[in-house]
């Protein structure tokens, strides 16, 4: 199963818009001659003003900067919209698809969501948000989310969508770090039947921090309390707003968003994103990696990615590349598992979705529910499924391929970033056979290598070790909000002269890239980011904690679970209570995406004489490898392993 390959159809080579010899072809000027490919690869955008220089970057600490497509201005909103109007106006752009089936859902076409963002976009305007703002939007998944980021990006305001998963404590935090006046969301989210106290939670966020404006809309229409002077009603704004609003001028380099993610170290960075090379990049990799182009009779095939808007993939892969092509798609409220484990695939018969994105987690998941719940489906519509977030085990890679896609569908496992803001190393379906597991080869564009972990030196031919990026690429993050310096450490400062991604990787004799997951402090939990320095902080605020350390765990379905490790104040007794109190919290800090799969009380952390915690022997002990947990004589006290390794959670 490992080795298997999957050849490229001649239906797929034939008809695509990449075969073999152009990917081939075409990667190689894009390496030779980067300035003559990207200024013919920018004119999928247009262009208010031309740019005059397509690329001005160095990665050196003396001279470090990150430029593309210099003196071009352009507006996001007006590509992603206004330029197919006399074209598609009346093409669907989005169908909504409701957290309960049973509920209508809701279409709109390019010319009714155009109409919506300029309404939206009169409504911030209303609210004294200008050219460069930041608007901080929690909301569920309704179109709503996409007006309102297509609205800021419209009147140049930045916006930072903060995961609707998240906790108020973590809102609060991410409205502090980017200065954010305003907050956009609901009076309640929905997702697998329960409600989520979403304004509930923007309230309590707003007991930390001080913000002008909150505007809520509607979605259950639970009784929300409203605050005078400050909540908005979202209908009633838009109402009595005008559906007049020009686009704003933007330059290339002007900032389009901030995504807080997790890092090694400290708290979320807030990842920034600017216009031009964004608009490029994520326009051109959604175009080649899903094929998107119109069918025979001249319509778009119906694409669905299944993220949420709160994550990179919702930003670039459902808001904005997917516009910018003028597709038409899903845009989904719920959740894999209700009403039942048929719900994705029988959205995608309602829908006769072609193309469909999700994660490996959701995958995992559901195939342990067994078969029959995708087989009574029909599926005739697929043609091309993708996976995105995290490594696809062979086994979920089988099941997606021979029961989902009935062995017809090539599957595109793309590997990237929040920082990449889109596909890095992808099959391209018409060019590439695939191999389960692999990410294959690299994007136009993208210079990987992989690097000894320890020398830093760069590897040839077929090897494996730490995976960076040796040359910039037009979609490239441009910095840590407010922090540029930790932009420059994170990313550039371990390996002079490249980008460091955080993962490791593999290369095999055919020049495929294999990522083998992290190998920094950040785990990946169902695909999303954690950073273990966060749960370790959020358990240390606990009054009776003293000090924690987190790893990662391999877990089933989630890809890693979170293993953590707690001691507690001298004199407090560990309890079964305890235990649950600390897993609640961490949930109340955080949100439950960073809910602890295993807590275990460790009288005391293996360190080194110097103090530093020996994080190897604990990621050992997790994943329950403790025969082999290396040379421990180096730590103050050994004896604390065999403690660690006697009272073992699971
Ligand atoms: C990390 C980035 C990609 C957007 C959503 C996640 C892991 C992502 C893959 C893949 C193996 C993958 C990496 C990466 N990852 N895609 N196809 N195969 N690993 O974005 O939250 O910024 O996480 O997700 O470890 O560094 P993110």
């Amino acid at each position: 199963m490992t080795d298997a390959i999957f050849p490229v159809s001649d239906e797929w080579a034939k008809n695509a818009l990449i075969d073999d010899a152009t990917y081939l072809e075409k990667y190689q000027r894009s390496i030779d001659d980067p300035d003559g490919f990207w200024r013919e690869e920018a004119q999928r955008i247009d262009w208010i003003e031309p740019f005059h220089t397509v690329k001005d970057t160095s990665y050196d600490k003396d001279d470090f900067h990150i430029t593309w497509f210099e003196g071009g201005t352009l507006n996001i909103a007006a590509n992603a919209l206004d330029r197919h109007l006399a074209k598609r106006g009346d093409q669907i752009a989005i169908i909504w698809e409701p957290d309960d089936p049973s509920e209508e859902g809701r279409t709109l076409t390019y010319r009714e969501l155009h109409a919506e963002v300029c309404r939206f976009a009169n409504v911030l305007k209303a609210n004294r948000v200008n050219k460069g703002d930041r608007v901080t939007i929690y909301l569920p998944m309704v179109p709503e989310a996409a007006i309102a980021m297509l609205a800021c990006a419209r009147i140049g305001a930045v916006h930072s969508v903060v995961f609707a998963g998240f906790s108020p404590d973590a809102l609060a935090g991410r409205i502090e770090d980017c200065q954010s006046n305003i907050v956009l969301t609901a009076d309640e989210g929905l997702r697998g039947g329960k409600p989520i106290p979403l304004k509930a939670n923007v309230d309590a966020a707003c007991e930390k921090v001080s913000v002008d404006t909150v505007i809520v809309l509607k979605r259950t229409g639970a009784d929300v309390p409203v605050i005078a002077g400050r909540d908005v009603d979202w209908a009633e704004a838009m109402a009595a707003s005008s559906e007049d609003c020009p686009p704003e001028v933007m330059d290339a380099e002007d900032p389009l968003f901030i995504l807080y993610t997790s890092g090694s170290t400290g708290k979320p960075k807030g990842v920034l994103h600017t216009t031009g090379g964004y608009a490029v990049w994520t326009s051109m990799t959604q175009e080649y990696v899903f094929d998107y182009q119109p069918k025979a009779d001249g319509s778009m095939p119906v694409y669905w990615c299944a993220a949420d808007v709160g994550w990179v993939t919702g930003h670039s892969y459902v808001v904005y590349a997917p516009l910018f092509n003028g597709a038409t798609q899903v845009m989904f409220e719920g959740v894999p598992n209700y009403p039942d484990h048929s719900r994705f695939w029988n959205v995608i018969d309602k829908h006769q979705v072609e193309i469909f994105y999700a994660a490996p987690t959701a995958l995992r998941a559901l195939m342990r529910e067994g078969d029959e719940y995708v087989t009574k489906t029909s599926r005739k519509s697929l043609r091309l499924l993708g996976s995105v977030g995290e490594p696809i085990n062979p086994e979920a890679w089988d099941w997606y391929h021979r029961v989902v896609g009935e062995r017809r569908c090539p599957i595109v496992d793309t590997w990237w970033q929040t920082e990449t803001g889109a596909a890095m190393i992808t099959p391209m379906p018409g060019a590439t056979a695939l191999k389960p597991g692999s990410a294959t080869r690299p994007m136009f564009g993208v210079k990987p290598a992989i690097l000894d972990p320890e020398k830093g030196t760069v590897l040839e031919g077929a090897t494996q070790g730490a995976l960076v990026i040796t040359d910039s690429w037009p979609g490239q993050m441009r910095t840590v909000y407010g922090d540029h310096e930790r932009f420059f450490d994170t990313y550039f400062s371990q390996y002079p002269g490249y980008y460091f991604t955080g993962d490791g990787c593999r290369r095999d004799e055919d020049n495929y890239y294999w990522i083998t997951g992290r190998i920094d402090d950040v785990i990946n939990v169902s695909g999303h980011r954690m950073g273990t320095a966060e749960v370790e902080s959020a358990l240390v605020a606990h009054e009776l904690v003293s000090e924690a350390a987190v790893v990662g765990m391999p877990h089933d379905i989630k890809g890693q679970g979170i293993y953590a490790y707690v001691t507690t104040n001298a004199g407090v007794e560990d309890s079964e209570e305890l235990r649950a109190e600390l897993v609640k919290w961490v949930r109340k800090e955080i949100g439950p995406i960073a809910t602890p799969d295993v807590l275990q009380f460790a009288p005391g952390l293996p360190k080194t004489r110097s103090g530093k915690i020996m994080r190897r022997i604990l990621r050992k002990i997790a994943e329950n490898d403790t025969s082999n947990l290396g040379d421990i004589s180096t730590l103050a006290d050994p004896g604390v392993v065999d403690d660690l390794v006697a009272n073992r959670g699971s």
